[in-house]
């Protein structure tokens, strides 16, 4: 089903620039199963004799490849997919403008793209495909930590700069001074969404389910707790599911006799939404609240009425009236025939971030393209200004959102 969902956009994506940008789809598409010309350094010749199938992307002698690793199938397809779209939209921009410029000399920029399925497992066989096959300088991913924390060690082990664009764990960046994020982290995410239940919703008494399975989750509902019991709240219940479980009953049969005003829910989206329309199938009435993890247009889908008036917190809103924010919205709408979310808003962010650093580093050796991404300040964002701090993260504001009429609308924003 995500697969069917999928195509379209990336169809309309492809109808858009080739009438536009009076590109192939070859140019376009990126994944490639494939062999491709080695391409790792600017300059050097591709050893002769390797073979490219037409509907891959070609990178020839001197073009840029770079590699994206991404659920791009699976429970959290929507994240990958949204994230890929943010970075060919990236992609497509500095190639329409003749080229990365790198020590005066511009090059094509390729994108590489491989899917995780949204499993930890797969991270280390497509981040090493990624490097040894397709020879790429830079690796964009992943999105959901517990993969980013698979994937990161062979991008450190191989000396590549790797920018996860939105895996919020603390330990992402930790694995080593090649991995990179330009997102905030859990423990501020946790103290913004404490923060809101306590003084913007007046919450005395909120209940906990988080994925034990998630390294995410886990991370996010520690936060959550610490931040809001230093605020004078009281968790009166903690629950634990893993992803993918279908019935949710036993454990919110548990929380719905505490008393809870509010119930957190730090998860991936297609298990919020089933834990949503189970909960008011049990008469539960409180407003839920989530991170960032609810982000994808599936929450809706699939959860309808049951998600309506909750809430959760993000790396910016669609609809904040910023020149950053709406320029973008209207460039991807008209790439891709949908609103942007985070991830893909995230996405863009990472892949420009890349090709700043690429610039100011004169080169796309490793680890000078390193030690450029370390030294980033104030690069303008759509989701915010980014500056990389000595663990290599990224310190922004947050936002909240309340789902309306199926949609995440603007409701506060918190500064670190
Ligand atoms: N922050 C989540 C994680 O670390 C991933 C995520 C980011 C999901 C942004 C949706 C939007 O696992």
């Amino acid at each position: 089903m995500h697969a069917l969902i999928s195509r379209r956009p990336v169809l309309s994506f492809v109808r858009t620039l080739a009438l536009g940008a009076g590109l192939g789809l070859a140019a376009l598409t990126g994944c490639d199963s494939g062999t491709s010309p080695s391409n790792a350094n600017a300059g050097k010749a591709a050893p002769s004799g390797t073979t490219t199938s037409a509907a891959a992307a070609p990178a020839a002698a001197g073009d840029i490849v770079i590699g994206h690793y991404g659920s791009l199938t699976g429970s959290k397809a929507t994240f990958g997919l949204s994230t890929d779209n943010g970075i060919k939209l990236a992609v497509e921009e500095v190639n329409k403008a003749g080229g990365l410029e790198i020590g005066g000399q511009k090059h094509k920029v390729v994108l590489k793209s491989e899917d995780t399925e949204g499993k930890q497992e797969k991270a280390g066989t497509v981040v090493t495909k990624l490097i040894t096959a397709d020879k790429v300088v830079a690796v964009l991913g992943e999105v959901a930590s517990g993969i980013t924390l698979a994937g990161a060690p062979i991008a450190q082990q191989f000396g590549v700069p790797m920018i996860t664009p939105s895996s919020t764990n603390p330990q992402c960046t930790a694995v080593g001074d090649m991995i990179f994020r330009v997102c905030f982290i859990d423990p501020f995410q946790g103290y913004a969404c404490a923060k809101f239940a306590a003084q913007d919703l007046k919450v005395k008494k909120a209940a906990i389910l988080f994925d034990q399975a998630a390294p995410y989750s886990v991370g996010l509902k520690d936060e959550f707790e610490s931040n809001f019991k230093k605020m004078g709240g009281e968790i009166v219940a903690i629950e634990a599911y893993t992803e993918g479980e279908a019935n949710f009953n036993p454990l919110l049969t548990k929380i719905r006799e505490r008393g809870a005003e509010l119930l957190f829910i730090p998860g991936y989206y297609t298990d919020v939404a089933n834990i949503a329309l189970q909960a008011r199938k049990l008469g539960m009435k409180m407003p839920l609240l989530g991170g960032d993890g609810w982000d994808s247009s599936d929450l809706a889908k699939n959860g309808g009425a049951a998600i309506e008036g909750s809430f959760y917190s993000n790396h910016y809103a669609s609809d904040q009236p910023t020149p950053e924010i709406q320029n973008f919205v209207t460039k991807y709408q008209a790439a891709f025939g949908e609103t942007p979310d985070g991830l893909a808003a995230l996405g863009y962010d990472a892949a420009r971030l890349l090709f700043d650093s690429m610039q100011r580093a004169r080169s796309s050796d490793g680890s000078k393209v390193r030690d450029a991404i370390a030294t980033t300040k104030d690069f303008k964002g759509v989701t915010g200004t980014i500056s990389i701090n000595e663990k290599r993260d990224a310190v922004k504001p947050a936002v909240i959102v309340e789902m309306k009429g199926g949609k995440p609308v603007f409701r506060a924003r918190v500064e670190p």
